[in-house]
């Protein structure tokens, strides 16, 4: 799958197979978290890797829409220092789902609250807060992933030289 197809046909999915992933694959997807750029290179996020049923379930109540983390393979939570950007999160997020969906492994953004909760829950240090994390595995039907929420048509969102601008 190439890049585009693979973005183009990504979609967030909340079903998955028992199916774990091997860790060749945890290893990649990782490694295109990591390679996700961020401001001034600070490479501020922290990947905390989860596989056992007990961290995934306690997990799951960290958050409001985060019913299908027990059923994930895998889970991803990523932690950030407390005054930086979420657009270096956001990024080695997507490269993650990106990379992982080429490989053809669903997955799911989910917000966790900024609680003590889950502070405890992730035994986060001081100055460090979690408030998203991603849900990795197989689909059950893999040709249904394609079929997400639609998007707003391009014209809709994209302004040219100035906002409410028209193209030439
Ligand atoms: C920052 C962010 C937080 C999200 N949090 C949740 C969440 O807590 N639970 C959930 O089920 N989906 C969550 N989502 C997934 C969105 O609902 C999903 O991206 C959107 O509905 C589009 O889905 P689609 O790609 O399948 O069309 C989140 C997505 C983003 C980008």
């Amino acid at each position: 799958m190439d890049a585009y197809a693979a973005i183009r046909t990504k979609r967030d999915s909340r079903s998955y197979l028992a199916r774990p992933l091997d860790e060749g694959v945890k290893r990649r997807i990782l490694q295109a978290g990591r390679m996700a750029g961020s401001s001034t290179n600070r490479q501020p996020y922290r990947f905390i890797a989860i596989e056992t049923a007990e961290q995934k379930e306690a997990l799951s109540a960290c958050g409001g829409f985060m019913r299908h983390v027990p059923q994930a393979a895998w889970v991803v939570a990523i932690a950030m220092p407390k005054e930086h950007t979420l657009f270096d999160a956001g990024r080695a997020a997507q490269n993650m789902m990106v990379a992982a969906w080429a490989e053809g492994i669903a997955s799911c953004p989910v917000t966790t609250h900024d609680t003590e909760g889950t502070r405890f829950v992730l035994g986060l240090p001081d100055g460090l807060q979690v408030l998203h994390a991603v849900a990795f595995g197989y689909p059950p039907d893999p040709a249904r992933v394609g079929v997400g929420r639609p998007r707003k048509p391009l014209a809709e969102i994209v302004h040219y030289e100035r906002y409410g601008g028209a193209r030439a």
